[in-house]
């Protein structure tokens, strides 16, 4: 694997802390302003030691795994209205490079967007292409439609399970998504529609968060998973970049853009 790009500066690094940091703390807001009851919501016993709250961590996450489809549409829908605030604190500080660079590197005509949400990456799509963009929340799509006219380019919005896409084999040349996998209940079966629609010549765009590698801050990851699961249907610690090559993808480049836990990733059909 081969890096794009040159590697973060520590000023970018704190951009980045910051932005991750407002970034929480404006989504716990919002989530707890548009949540009128917490039955979903998962505790940690303060008491016990942190390789005990890792286990509950992981345990909680087992029992919660039937419920997170339903969870990810219902927190996104009722995060819809404050999703451009919460994603325009974190864009204020990373401007639009990361975007414009997946963007720039889509190719072909047709494109699949998956998880597409309020459209952050409209602004971005290239012209004279067909582009299709899903969600599986009616209300993030809304807003992407509005962001869709303005742009001018056409392009069709479908509520879609990305688990469980409605397209024929092998139609797309760039099936393209931005931290999207991190709230799909199955992603490892996402990534294999996404490899079923995608032709065998095309590729795969990814812009992800995932779980840093050291055991201190992957702990620590572990141990908020639950709480950024209840407020913003985001799991934390996935360790998307593997689930990718699961699912049938082989990885061309993987870009760490911040600190090894954001990532650009470009993938191609694995041809057995
Ligand atoms: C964190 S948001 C990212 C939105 C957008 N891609 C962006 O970069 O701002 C995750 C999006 O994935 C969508 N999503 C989660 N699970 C999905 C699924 N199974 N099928 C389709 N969309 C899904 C959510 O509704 C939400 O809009």
């Amino acid at each position: 694997m081969a890096n794009l790009l040159p590697p973060t500066t520590k000023t970018e690094m704190i951009r980045v802390s910051t932005a991750a940091f407002m970034f929480t703390v404006v989504s716990m807001a919002a989530a707890a302003k548009s949540v009128k009851t917490a039955k979903a919501r998962p505790a940690i016993n303060p008491h016990l030691l942190i390789s005990h709250a890792i286990a509950s961590s992981n345990q909680l996450m087992a029992n919660y795994a039937k419920h997170l489809k339903p969870l990810a549409r219902r927190r996104y829908d009722q995060l819809a209205r404050f999703y451009d605030l919460i994603e325009g604190a974190m864009e204020f500080f990373v401007g639009d490079k990361w975007r414009s660079r997946l963007s720039s590197l889509v190719s072909g005509e047709r494109v699949l967007e998956v998880g597409v949400g309020t459209g952050r990456n409209i602004p971005y799509y290239q012209a004279g292409k067909e582009y299709i963009a899903v969600d599986l929340s009616p209300n993030m799509l809304k807003r992407a439609v509005k962001k869709g006219s303005q742009k001018g380019n056409e392009v069709v919005f479908l509520v879609m399970d990305i688990e469980r896409l409605a397209f024929k084999d092998n139609v797309f040349d760039t099936v393209l998504a931005s931290f999207t996998f991190c709230s799909v209940a199955n992603p490892v079966k996402g990534l294999q529609e996404l490899r079923r629609v995608c032709k065998p010549d095309g590729k795969l765009l990814m812009l992800e968060h995932v779980r840093p590698r050291g055991r201190l801050l992957g702990g620590i990851f572990d141990m908020l998973n639950p709480l950024m699961l209840w407020a913003i249907a985001d799991n934390i610690n996935r360790d998307t970049i593997s689930h990718i090559e699961k699912a049938g993808w082989k990885i061309k480049y993987c870009t760490p853009l911040a600190s090894n836990i954001i990532f650009l990733v470009q993938a191609v059909p694995h041809v057995f």
